[in-house]
């Protein structure tokens, strides 16, 4: 046995004089103390042995396991050390190169125009107003005249949370906070997240509206056709063409949806405006003396006009985006753009 050991620290010794990298020297290791190598071919004789012949031999193994791996670890280091120099003789560093830039993040499309929106009202003088996304049946619908029952409700696919809560279709109920908790006169917008039941290129089941209220004395449709006309010019252009149809929204008499030339064919038609060469873009409309009765407003007292928005429609018809999911799956390559 103590010849073995003897004959292989020789062997070990000038093995590892003679190398000079990192590979070979990981060869040395597998073969001296690895499964198949020598101080476990050592082990496995010792067997055969007496258990007093097992406590001398046992010894002598590891004494020369111990050695093998002390000049192993001092041989990685000495490797290590001569791989560092040269690499500081042979790498150069170029004092010139430009550093590595920084990149900002930039707001989100919809927080931009959102912001932008908002901006043009408050120089109108409105004020901005929020209120809950998750609502009663009573803000969401029967305050703004919508009872049970009514055909209306089906105009909005909406989420029903257990206990009869909802997910605000709109953010029409914020006009009800509003006017619950301040006299008037107001001007107020709300701007906030809404969901309905749906979705394809044009819908998804969270988007973002803008609500717009103003109660006076002596307000009149005149005031929302002239309020209408400024801000749709100042966020698509000063030559855009605004037009007023008639529809109906159950919290509103008279009400109106509000189209815009489209802006992606100049009104000459194309997919965008189903061939009309307009886009509507807004519902609007004189604040029925329901609504005012149910926040305790005397409606002969008092008059006001109401409007809600959509903010990805306006990005989309703004940007010339044809899908609104782009909006929301966060790939930098789009968002980017903005
Ligand atoms: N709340 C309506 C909708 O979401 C929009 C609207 C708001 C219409 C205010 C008239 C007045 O469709």
């Amino acid at each position: 046995m103590i010849e073995t050991i003897q004959k292989y620290r020789q062997d070990f010794n000038s093995r590892v004089s003679s190398i000079s990298a990192p590979e070979p020297l990981k060869q040395l290791r597998i073969d001296f103390l690895g499964k198949k190598g020598c101080v476990q071919a050592l082990m496995k004789n010792l067997r055969q042995a007496t258990s007093e012949e097992k406590q001398q031999q046992g010894k002598l193994i590891n004494n020369f396991k111990q050695y093998v791996e002390n000049q192993l670890k001092s041989k990685e280091e000495e490797l290590g050390k001569s791989a560092n120099r040269i690499s500081q003789k042979t790498e150069t560093f170029d004092t010139t190169l430009p550093g590595r830039g920084k990149t900002s993040g930039t707001l989100h499309p919809i927080t931009q125009v959102m912001e932008e929106i908002k901006a043009i009202f408050l120089g109108l003088g409105f004020q901005v107003e929020e209120g809950p996304e998750i609502e009663t049946d009573y803000y969401n619908f029967e305050a703004l005249n919508i009872p049970k029952d009514h055909p209306a409700r089906d105009m909005q696919d909406t989420f029903y949370i257990e206990g009869g809560a909802v997910l605000r279709t709109h953010t029409s109920p914020v006009q009800i906070h509003v006017m619950e908790n301040s006299q008037p006169p107001l001007r107020i917008i709300a701007p906030g997240k809404v969901y309905r039941c749906d979705s394809d290129v044009s819908h998804t089941p969270m988007f973002h509206q803008i609500e717009g209220l103003m109660v006076e004395r002596n307000v009149s449709f005149s005031h929302l056709k002239g309020i209408m006309n400024i801000f749709l010019q100042e966020v698509f252009g000063k030559d855009t063409q605004v037009r007023f149809r008639p529809s109906f929204f159950p919290f509103t008499c008279p009400s109106a949806e509000v189209d815009i030339q489209c802006v992606i064919c100049s009104g000459k038609g194309c997919r965008v405006c189903s061939q009309t060469g307009w886009v509507e873009i807004l519902g609007a409309g004189m604040v029925d003396p329901a609504v005012f009765k149910s926040v305790g407003y005397d409606p002969e007292k008092w008059a006001g006009f109401a409007f809600g928005l959509g903010i990805e429609r306006i990005s989309m018809l703004k940007y010339g985006i044809n899908d609104i999911r782009l909006f929301f799956e966060n790939d930098l390559r789009f968002l980017k753009q903005f």
